[in-house]
């Protein structure tokens, strides 16, 4: 009977049953399996061998370990599995097919008669736009062009000034920049434009948009407001966000770091531990306090001290910061918080002190104080922040990678450096500094660095003529000369006038910085100095290409 009516109904009684049996254990198969990888997922970590640098920051007090401090990795420079949503990144590039259109739609508009090159050109003439949007495209390859201002007449009556916004593909961020350059335009035999010759970056200054002088976007009305500083790059809005009333003040929650171990420590040490706090907040859901002053580690400074109340804003992107997670100044914070227990004698901020690292996120998330307050207080390397994220909370804790870009004066720098070798050149990273002069770890590095093993390896590598950019931590200028006669050799050095005090970034930093100038200093050189290198079409690394040494020392690799 029952076999009967299964066959006859082939969705009787039991066969239900099965099916939703089944679909139980599936679900919970699939419950597990994500639960699973929920608490073993990593994201990706920018360091080749974080593995490494792990061990050296948890065995801190044999410091025999050094990680690469000729390079700085951030945001930007990750592939990330999920891309950071924001508006701007819905802008869409300028493709061959999108020329087409524009030119169709021109079709029917009669090209003038009897033309020769050196005829004055109408820059107005969307045909004009059209050959130079066919000349880019073809030419900087690496570049996605996003939008064009109309063309501008030059300095002669064959010439045009044209000004272009432009992603770099390589870079995984979605800032956008600016180039503006001098095109000489002739004509095609039926008179139609083309360009003749293009130049070099930033060389279109008719184009050029004119800049805002006045101080005062950005900045907020009202007694508490903050003196803003001009922007300048009109795309920079890194001004400080401040709280507003007491009322949001009181219903925020904050997670508040002091300075710790780190202060004055080199770049690794500073970011690793920077993320880990702001990965704490985003896991606690609180709005992380930030303290902008940082200190610049003696390796770094021109003057071979350690130099205090450097602007974070010098060397990261704190309007993306602002953007990705939630921040305070700590300044703005420790007024609004003294001005609240002033004036509530009965009803203070509820503040949790958390002195030892050994509280884990975990055990704090269910605290509702206003302020979770760690200290820091205990010896080095006890009081690095970095400990936080440490063990059981390395699950929990993710660092928010996405959220730390380098400067965007400093891009604009390293826009300049590529843009004036065309954004077609080469590159070499040799790692020399501290690394060379130790035998013990890297016994062969010095010499595979030498200017004659240079020029032996990295011709097997790239051609000759090419333009060859050099990113190192090689003090002396002219190390490299013995590759001039078979490279256009490069190095950060030969672009002093871009932050020399006639500058751009010259006049934005001495802004940011209450007018008082700020060095270029090693940490600065070092982000620029990355972003070039990896800008490059062929790349070749100390490690693995100029020497067989292990990139953390003998035996790591
Ligand atoms: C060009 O062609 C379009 C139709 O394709 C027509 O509407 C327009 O008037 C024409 N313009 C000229 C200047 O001939
Ligand atoms: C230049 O071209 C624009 C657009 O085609 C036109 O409006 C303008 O009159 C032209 N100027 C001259 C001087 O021919
Ligand atoms: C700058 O702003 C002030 C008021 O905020 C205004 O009076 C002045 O005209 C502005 N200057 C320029 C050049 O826009
Ligand atoms: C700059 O950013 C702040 C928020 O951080 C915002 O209030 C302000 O309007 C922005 N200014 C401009 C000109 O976009
Ligand atoms: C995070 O905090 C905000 C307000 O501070 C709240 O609206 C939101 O629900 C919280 N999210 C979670 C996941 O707790
Ligand atoms: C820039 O520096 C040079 C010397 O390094 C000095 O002669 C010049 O006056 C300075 N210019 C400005 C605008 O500060
Ligand atoms: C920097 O500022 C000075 C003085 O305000 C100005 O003369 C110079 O043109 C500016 N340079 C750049 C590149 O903006
Ligand atoms: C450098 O070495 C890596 C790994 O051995 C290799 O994949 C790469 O092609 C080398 N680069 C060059 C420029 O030869």
């Amino acid at each position: 009977m029952k076999q009967s009516s299964s066959a006859t109904d082939p969705f009787g009684q039991n066969t239900i049953k099965l099916i939703s049996n089944v679909c139980f254990s599936v679900f919970v198969f699939f419950v597990l399996l994500f639960t699973v990888i929920a608490i073993t997922y990593q994201p990706p970590d920018p360091w080749e061998s974080s593995r490494a640098l792990a061990k050296a920051f948890t065995a801190v007090e044999k410091a025999t370990f050094k990680t690469d401090t000729s390079i700085l990795k951030t945001g930007e420079d990750i592939s990330l599995s999920s891309p950071v949503e924001s508006p701007a990144f819905s802008f869409v590039p300028i493709t061959e097919d999108s020329i087409d259109k524009s030119e169709g739609e021109l079709r029917n508009v009669t090209l003038k008669s009897g033309c020769v090159d050196g005829d004055s050109v109408n820059c107005s003439d969307p045909r004009v736009l059209i050959a130079i949007e066919r000349f880019n495209l073809k030419t900087f390859k690496s570049i996605a062009f996003l939008d064009y201002q109309s063309p501008v007449s030059g300095s002669k009556p064959d010439e045009c000034d044209v000004a272009w916004r432009f992603r770099n593909k390589r870079e995984k961020s979605w800032r956008k920049y600016r180039d503006f350059r001098r095109f000489r335009v002739g004509f095609g035999s039926d008179c139609s434009y083309k360009v003749i010759h293009a130049g070099r970056w930033h060389s279109g200054g008719n184009a050029r948009r004119p800049r805002i002088v006045n101080g005062t976007r950005g900045s907020r009305a009202g007694p508490r407001a903050r003196i803003a500083p001009p922007v300048r790059d009109e795309d920079i809005n890194d001004t400080i966000p401040v709280l507003g009333s007491d009322a949001a003040f009181r219903n925020g929650r904050y997670l508040y770091y002091s300075r710790g171990g780190d202060y004055c420590k080199e770049m690794n040490h500073f970011t690793w531990s920077f993320l880990c706090a702001v990965g704490e907040a985003q896991y606690l859901n609180r709005t992380f306090v930030m303290d902008l002053s940082m200190c610049l580690a003696s390796t770094y400074t021109q003057s071979h001290k350690d130099e205090e109340e450097k602007d974070f804003r010098f060397y990261f992107d704190f309007e993306h910061l602002k953007e990705a997670v939630p921040i305070v100044e700590e300044g703005d914070f420790v007024k609004d918080w003294r001005r609240w227990d002033k004036t509530h004698k009965k009803n203070k901020i509820p503040v949790r002190k958390v002195r030892d690292y050994k509280v884990t996120p975990m055990q704090l998330r269910k605290d509702k104080s206003t302020i979770i307050w760690r200290q820091f207080d205990a010896p080095e390397p006890e009081n690095y922040w970095y400990r936080v994220c440490e063990g059981s909370s390395a699950k929990y804790i993710q660092r928010p990678w996405h959220a730390l870009w380098k400067s965007k004066r400093l891009m604009n720098i390293v826009s300049a450096i590529s843009g004036d070798m065309d954004w077609d050149f080469d590159a070499a990273h040799v790692v020399r500094g501290e690394k060379a002069e130790n035998k013990q770890l890297w016994p062969h590095l010095d010499a595979d660095t030498s200017p004659d093993a240079l020029v032996a390896k990295i011709q097997g590598m790239i051609k000759p003529g090419r333009r060859l950019y050099i990113a190192t931590n090689e003090p002396f200028y002219n190390y490299f000369d013995k590759l001039r006669p078979h490279y256009k050799v490069h190095l950060l050095d030969d672009y002093k006038h871009l932050w020399s005090n006639v500058s751009e970034w010259y006049n934005e930093t001495t802004l940011l910085n209450g007018g008082q100038p700020v060095d270029f200093d090693g940490y600065m050189r070092v982000e620029v100095d990355t972003e070039v290198l990896y800008r490059s079409k062929i790349r070749v690394e100390t490690f693995y290409n100029l020497t067989n040494d292990c990139k953390d020392g003998v035996n790591t690799c």
